[in-house]
């Protein structure tokens, strides 16, 4: 059984809307994973949503709603999000689902059976919002708490803590002998510089059911519930242990048929939870003798006009409603074009309708509408002869793009089919196909320039694929090609046949003045 490629997204905290981030998140995971499928290769994407925990019990109740009930009617909505984002994912995963409660609790158990487990008592401070304790090293200079934990509050209890402790060196060697385990290296190395200079503290890993009941209680200890980051992280082999994944052993199901996922071949993440991720997670698959994944990949976060969005002062980006006035691929395109995986991005509507009018609506828009309308009005819409003019050139390009894709370069790649977009628009200018069109004697020079731009345009749609999810096919539709172009092996010039007649072209990216509805 060969390993499928196996990646995730974060899962997104139920209490709210899906915002641009989320979308963003996805969008890069979806376009990485359809890159593989571009390979040939056989993919499995997971997200979901994480459901337990004090914020989302706090925002049930202050909607009168019980948890499970406020979950499920957001459930819909997220789920409905993904869809539209036209992900493909091939399942969703929801922390609140027996499948997940199952594997979190065989987890537990194995982990307080081979005593890596202990029982204390905590007095300190305590921030609901970020469902995180606190030490006075957390203190700003002004005695407060960052604001970003809310309200601070005293405490004294019990708990279940997980001996992390013991494992910090072992996770200094495991990161520095994996230098692609966590990427960009900008966070690996923070990564790094945190473990390298402080004590890592023992994770406390339970809830008394008396101050929060809205998780999964301790299998061994009925007065608790999980600590949600516990339960959230192990949602990750959630689907593949109840797959019945050999690299889980005894965890998930029994079942007949399984499905060889684990270990995951990429976690997609914000930097704001590198922590959970590169610390707290390899070492709770440490413990349980489980497989680490190959790779935590963290992209940066998005601002709207420079300032952190927020709903309270409006300040957001609404996906659904650009997607809706837009369309997917204008989205698709922007955020995979406008930000590369790791630095921090600023969204303005301008700018992204700068780039709908100069890169869609007259870069790719204008050449294939340019490219297919002459091969109507000239030779019928009947491709020539063929032609390796620029058969080397779209060659070496095509290379680079896929290279690019490969290495999860999504923004570089972009840029350089772009460029080809771009040499091939300068080389309508530069052959003047229309004056050739006035001139009998040129009929065979123009039968070049044509099939050089049909098959120019189908070798784009080809690389498309991966990022955007409508304008590969409908350039594959208006040269009447059957075929799904959805495999990089069909970048080779020349496959487009002599003789093969095309269809209308179609406007792909209207041009538009209207402002953005965003
Ligand atoms: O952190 N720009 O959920 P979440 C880019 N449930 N990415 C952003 C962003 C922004 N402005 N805002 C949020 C959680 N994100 C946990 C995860 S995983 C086991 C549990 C990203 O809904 C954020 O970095 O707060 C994270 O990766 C994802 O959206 C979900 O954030
Ligand atoms: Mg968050």
């Amino acid at each position: 059984m060969s390993k499928t490629f196996y990646l995730t997204t974060a899962i997104d905290y139920v209490n709210g809307h899906p915002h641009l981030g989320h979308a963003y998140e996805k969008v890069i995971t979806d376009a990485i994973c359809r890159v593989q499928q571009s390979f040939g290769r056989d993919t499995f994407f997971l997200t979901g949503l994480d459901e337990h925990g004090q914020k989302v019990q706090k925002a049930a109740v202050e909607q009168g709603k019980q948890p499970q009930a406020y979950c499920d009617e957001l459930a819909e909505s997220w789920q409905r999000f993904a869809d539209v984002l036209g992900l493909c994912n091939q399942d969703f995963v929801r922390t609140t689902q027996e499948r997940h409660q199952n594997v979190v609790r065989s987890i537990l158990n194995k982990l307080h059976l081979e005593d890596h487990f202990y029982k204390a008592n905590y007095e300190g401070y305590y921030s609901a919002k970020q469902e995180t304790f606190l030490t006075e090293k957390d203190r700003q200079e002004d005695g407060n708490f960052p604001e970003i934990y809310g309200e601070v509050v005293r405490l004294s209890e019990d708990n279940y803590y997980f001996k992390l402790g013991r494992h910090q060196q072992w996770l200094i060697d495991f990161i520095e002998s994996n230098p692609d385990f966590v990427t960009p290296s900008n966070r690996r190395n923070e990564v790094l510089g945190f473990l390298k200079n402080n004590t890592l503290e023992d994770l406390c890993i339970s809830r008394p059911k008396s101050r929060l009941n809205w998780g999964i209680p301790l299998p061994f200890d009925d007065d608790y519930v999980t600590y949600v980051w516990f339960d959230a992280l192990t949602n990750y082999i959630t689907v593949p242990a109840s797959l019945g994944d050999p690299a889980l052993p005894g965890i998930g199901s029994e079942s007949q048929e399984s499905m060889s996922l684990w270990p995951a071949d990429m976690h997609v993440i914000g930097k704001d939870i590198l922590k959970f991720h590169a610390v707290y997670w390899p070492i709770m698959l440490k413990a349980a003798g489980l497989p680490l994944p190959k790779q935590i990949c963290v992209h940066g976060w998005w601002q709207k006009d420079g300032q952190k969005m927020s709903k309270t002062t409006g300040n957001v980006v609404d996906p659904m409603a650009v997607i809706e006035s837009w369309g997917l691929d204008a989205f698709r395109y922007y955020l995979l074009r406008e930000l590369d995986i790791g630095p921090d991005g600023n969204w303005t509507d301008e700018g992204f309708q700068v780039r709908y009018a100069a890169d869609l609506a007259n870069g790719i828009g204008n050449l294939v509408n340019r490219s297919l309308s002459m091969l109507n009005r000239y030779r019928d819409g009947k491709i020539p002869p063929r032609c390796c003019e620029l058969e080397s050139e779209v060659h070496a390009v095509s290379q680079e793009v896929i290279e690019l894709a490969a290495n999860h370069k999504l923004q570089s790649a972009l840029k350089r089919i772009w460029d080809l977009i771009a040499r091939i628009n300068r080389y309508i200018d530069q052959t003047a196909p229309f004056k050739l069109a006035k001139d009998p004697e040129q009929a065979e020079r123009l039968g070049e320039i044509l099939y050089t731009l049909a098959e120019s345009c189908r070798i784009i749609a080809v690389l498309l694929h991966p990022f955007l999810l409508h304008t590969f096919s409908r350039i594959y539709g208006q040269l009447a090609l059957n075929d799904r172009p959805d495999r990089f092996s069909n970048a080779l010039w020349g496959e487009l046949n002599p003789g093969h007649t095309i269809d209308k072209p179609e406007a792909l990216f209207p041009r538009r003045d209207l402002p953005a509805q965003a």
